[in-house]
């Protein structure tokens, strides 16, 4: 242990507690503590436990009679969907859940680490709370999710937010009815964040957000280090939950009406690698899951690196297999994937691209691209942009690239100005802007299938839903039809959106068809 780590260890709450379970005992010594990169970055050969009987304690039961919970969260649908969980926690302990800050009684802000400035912004929440803190004694404010995972996180918190009561990380969100009770009972700050990953916890309580979408993990972390990302540390390593567990959660979904899965993982194609007894992977789910009588699945990540032909083969099959991938690529630069340690280049990407169009031709790609990692020329940005219009993506996640301190890439020497950075990012947005515009425009005139999510942002008259390929079409139609399948007659094409008339509800034969 560092001098660093030392001073953070002997700032944090070190009491311990009676009220965890037996069968995290063997995680006690890493329990109210905080988190270290260090440790987080290795990989244990230990084979991961999956625990079937998660259960609140009865004597939290009452916990939450007559107080109020709100979860503000950023980053992705991994947030998202641990949000979802916590959000299922509260409600079996007794809590309502509520939007406005001032009615709530626990308000939890579930973090993203992955660029500055989403940390920035949850710092910036954090202060907008402090006055809350004053007028109402009995709140609680908890940070949790990937920002609780790293250590220079924590020590700021500790030493400038005193108003927040509880620190906890992203592989024990189960334990959240003990934190919370300590957190009542504790005059100091609660720290509760493992920096090696928990088992897999099965049958945890959700609350959805909607009944049409759902989320589905299939995978927890992830053994990438690609050198920029914080991922791998803030999520552990890759652990892939059982098939059965997944296949029979997606089938209580299908009964349960809903209409679209999102299989989420950071790399789902990494899917499987992690069994000790059985050779089965993302291609051996999908083909599973495709017989299940749900409309759309869908799943997010891919990695280039672990895209195998078996899982080409199956999604070739279609049918509630949607023809959509998003295929992040990050750089279009061989010398630049390479420092980036994403193990591919600009030409077995493009021969990855080329396999899958050549049995789905209709298939849409988007992606994720960073410009501006360290030291990256003019000429490697200008690949960039040249393979964007070789692949011909309809759509792309653009970013800056974010120093993450603990990561390698944060150590590299960088000779390119932020101004240089930002220009690159407007120039590439401006192909990813004309390649979406491209892309929509040819839907004009077209019949599509729409999954109608609800009322437009903008417009509470219009509906709003996405196509398989998961473009956002506006139309008006009867407020009835929300949570359906409908078709749709394409009648003007934005840059980002499509906007149409209403035909018809799809029947339930078409579906299956
Ligand atoms: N697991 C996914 C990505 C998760 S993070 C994958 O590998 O594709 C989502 C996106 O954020 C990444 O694809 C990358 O484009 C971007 N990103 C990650 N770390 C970043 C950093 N340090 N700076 C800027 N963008 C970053
Ligand atoms: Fe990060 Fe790379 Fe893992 Fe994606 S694959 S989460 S970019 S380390
Ligand atoms: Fe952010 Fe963590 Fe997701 S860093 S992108 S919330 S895995």
């Amino acid at each position: 242990m560092n001098e660093e780590q030392r001073l953070a260890s002997q700032q944090v709450n070190t009491k311990s507690t009676s009220t965890a379970e037996k069968d995290y005992s063997k995680y006690f010594q890493s329990v109210y503590a905080a988190p270290s990169l260090k440790d987080a970055k290795r990989r244990g050969k230990e084979e991961v436990q999956y625990h079937k009987d998660f259960k609140i304690d009865e004597k939290f039961r009452g916990m939450g009679t007559g107080r109020k919970f709100l979860i503000r969260t950023y980053g992705c649908q991994m947030n998202e969907h641990d949000t979802e969980v916590m959000a299922g926690i509260f409600i079996q302990l007794g809590y309502e859940p509520t939007e406005d800050v001032k009615e709530a009684n626990v308000i939890l802000m579930n973090t993203c680490a992955i660029r500055e400035n989403a940390e920035n912004r949850v710092f910036g929440e954090l202060g907008h709370l402090k006055p809350l803190k004053r007028e109402n004694p009995d709140l609680l404010i908890g940070v949790c999710g990937c920002m609780s995972q790293e250590e220079a996180v924590v020590k700021k918190i500790l030493k400038t937010y005193d108003q927040v009561d509880m620190i906890f990380g992203t592989h024990n969100i189960h334990r959240l009815p003990e934190i919370l009770n300590e957190a009542y009972l504790s005059k100091e700050m609660v720290v509760e964040v493992w920096s090696k990953e928990g088992d897999i916890i099965e049958n945890l309580p959700k609350v959805r957000k909607g009944h049409t979408k759902a989320w589905v993990n299939i995978m927890y972390g992830c053994d990438k280090f690609c050198t920029y990302c914080i991922v791998p540390y803030t999520r552990g390593k890759e652990r892939s939950r059982l098939p059965e567990d997944i296949i029979q959660e997606v089938r209580s979904l299908a009964a349960q009406g809903y209409k679209e899965i999102t299989l989420l993982g950071q790399n789902v194609n990494a899917y499987g690698k992690d069994f000790e007894n059985r050779n089965y992977r993302l291609g051996d789910l999908m083909d599973e899951l495709r017989l299940i009588d749900i409309p759309r699945i869908r799943f997010t990540t891919s990695h280039p690196r672990d895209f195998d032909d078996h899982l080409i083969e199956v999604l070739a099959k279609k049918g509630n297999l949607v023809e959509h991938i998003h295929l992040p690529v990050q750089s279009g630069s061989s010398d630049m994937l390479k420092i980036m340690a994403r193990k591919y280049t600009r030409e077995s990407y493009l021969e990855l691209v080329k396999k899958i169009r050549k049995v789905m031709p209709d298939v849409a790609l988007t992606t994720d691209i960073i410009v501006g990692f360290p030291n990256e020329t003019e000429e490697q940005f200008e690949e960039t942009l040249s393979l964007y219009k070789e692949v011909g993506f309809e759509m792309a996640y653009t970013y800056v690239y974010s120093p993450r301190e603990g990561t390698p890439a944060a150590k590299m020497k960088d000779n390119v100005p932020l101004e240089v950075k930002k220009d690159r990012l407007q120039r590439l947005n401006k192909v990813v802007n004309e390649y979406c515009a491209e892309a929509l425009k040819k839907y004009d005139g077209q019949i599509v299938e729409v999954l109608v999510e609800g009322e437009s942002k903008k417009n509470p008259e219009v509906l709003a839903g996405y196509t398989r390929k998961n473009k956002l079409v506006n139309f008006v139609a009867p407020k009835e039809v929300i949570g359906e399948l409908v078709k749709v007659k394409i009648t003007d094409a934005k840059t980002w959106s499509l906007q149409g008339e209403f035909i018809e509800v799809v029947s339930s034969q078409e579906v299956k068809a």
